[in-house]
């Protein structure tokens, strides 16, 4: 399907064309996308912002994002003023009747221009509080009907919590189909993610094993050395929770626990998915402290340099309570997964920045090795890494070369870098990608979201009712707060990190 793209004219209208998402990651994105020839002929992008820019000036202001945050690096004059030509900037007040009357005309004139049906591409690149001012404007104006072409794009947060999700979803789908709405969940795009449905669905020894008779633990792991980066006042009202796990650890999760789908179809894979998130055994408010462990970073040093605390980053509350860590013990109710904990940790200014899903098998049944050469013995466990390393680890048992017998663990290694030449595409050009194709299966459904916040409310409620009376709990550089390794300790287990390999 994704192969006819020269037939399907496609305008992009991006509502915060001259915000950092525009700058860094989506114009980047096409640009590579064209640069790839994945682009239809006939396309157009529309960046609206409310300054006053030309769109000599809009396109002067964007080749500097793409110089510095494409994956290929600096532009080459040619190939750059000639996909310029695609993009045109419209000064534009989101509340304005006026500005959805001129999208409309614009849209016209291309339509008109163009043979066939021509997407068109909402993508709100704006914060959360505007998303339903601009779905009912372009609804008002008789914009976004056809539900074939007319597509709109959401980013992250969706919704602050239960409620509030459920209301967005039912505002959004008062102007939009929900075949036309797509929830960015930049994770789901990522390389090493989608291998996970691949490796788990394309290869038939796997499903055997892939279940509670023979998985020990699983877990999602993803560190982040960076702290919060200029985004304090967004970060403050969401914390880690809300940040990191409702999504991307949730999609992960559902990657790996998921039954196997009938087809590769959007709803299919979904449908699977969102039955994980059902399966996800509720957590009652009293026991939130058993299944759960927040934190929040203090001052340290990263890489030689000092950092400052959670509370002093800027427009952060010096008394926040805002957790910058979250980990947690849950539970898959159902046949595949009864009985298995999955473990999952998240934190910013972690000593590593790593994102890994480890999953561990049960022992032998029985040893017929005497001690002293199984001293280093390991249970096998498969480690899918997915950044900053993209490999896939399956940790066996051998003999050391020798005369004795000695067991030791070693790896069985598919790593990207070693098997495949070509580069790697980013995450936001698989799924703008998708967007044009109309494929929503790496885009998040209305009620899986709302399936994840509830999973979250009780934790989130306890959280917020009870103030932490110890935060910051962990410093900067380490790998969090020390009960978080209690978390998993108690079941006899500990947090699997991969050496971090300094060439990546
Ligand atoms: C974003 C979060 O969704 O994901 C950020 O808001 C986080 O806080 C980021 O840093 C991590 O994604 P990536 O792709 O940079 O690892």
């Amino acid at each position: 399907m994704k192969f006819s793209l020269k037939d399907k004219p496609t305008i992009f209208v991006i509502f915060g064309g001259t915000g950092d998402l525009a700058f860094r990651k989506l114009i980047p994105a096409i640009y590579n996308l064209h640069l790839d020839k994945w682009m239809p002929k006939n396309f157009a992008v529309i960046g609206n912002g409310r300054s006053e820019l030309n769109d000599a000036e809009y396109r002067k202001r964007l080749l500097k994002g793409v110089n510095e945050f494409s994956r290929r690096g600096k532009v080459k004059k040619a190939e750059w003023d000639e996909f310029a030509e695609h993009i045109y900037f419209q000064q534009a007040n989101i509340k304005d009747d006026a500005t959805y009357k001129d999208l409309g005309k614009r849209i016209e004139t291309f339509k008109k221009e163009w043979e066939g049906d021509v997407n068109v591409i909402f993508y709100l690149a704006v914060a959360p509080r505007f998303f339903i001012t601009i779905s009912e404007n372009i609804k008002k104006q008789g914009l976004g009907g056809d539900v074939e072409h007319d597509r709109l794009v959401i980013e992250k947060p969706f919704g602050h919590d239960l409620e509030s999700a459920q209301e967005l979803n039912k505002l959004l789908c008062a102007s939009f189909d929900e075949k036309q709405i797509y929830r960015i969940d930049h994770y789901l795009g990522k390389e090493a993610v989608q291998n996970i449905m691949a490796f788990r669905f394309a290869n038939a020894i796997l499903e055997p094993v892939w279940n509670r008779n023979y998985i020990d633990h699983v877990q999602i792991s993803v560190s982040e050395q960076l702290g919060v980066e200029g985004r304090g006042g967004y970060y403050d009202d969401a914390g880690a929770l809300r940040d990191m796990v409702q999504n991307h650890i949730f999609q992960l999760l559902c990657l790996i626990a998921m039954e196997p789908p009938t087809s590769f179809s959007a709803d299919e894979v979904r449908n699977r998915k969102v039955d994980v998130l059902n399966a996800v055994r509720r957590i009652k408010p009293e026991e939130v402290s058993h299944y759960t462990v927040r934190g929040q970073y203090g001052p340290g040093w990263i890489e030689g340099e000092k950092v400052p605390g959670y509370r002093e980053e800027p427009d952060v509350n010096e008394e926040s309570n805002t957790e910058t860590f979250a980990a947690l013990n849950l539970f898959v109710d159902n046949w595949r997964w009864q009985g298995v904990p999955f473990y999952m940790r998240t934190g910013k200014r972690m000593h590593q920045s790593a994102s890994l899903i480890s999953i561990q098998f049960k022992d032998t049944p029985h040893s017929i090795f005497p001690t002293y050469s199984a001293e280093n013995w390991q249970q096998n466990r498969l480690v899918i890494s997915i950044q900053p390393e993209m490999s896939i680890r399956l940790q066996i048992q051998a003999k050391r070369p020798g005369l004795d017998m000695t067991i030791n663990p070693v790896d069985m290694i598919f790593d990207y870098k070693g098997t495949y030449t070509n580069d790697t595409p980013e995450a936001y050009e698989t799924l703008l990608l998708d967007t044009i194709v109309g494929d929503q299966t790496l885009f998040m459904r209305g009620d899986q979201v709302e399936e994840a916040w509830d999973i979250l409310m009780p934790v989130i409620n306890a959280w917020e009712a009870k103030k932490s009376l110890n935060f910051p709990n962990y410093s900067s550089d380490s790998w969090g707060p020390e009960i978080a390794e209690a978390l998993i300790a108690r079941d006899g287990f500990h947090w699997f990190t991969l050496p971090v390999d300094k060439k990546s």
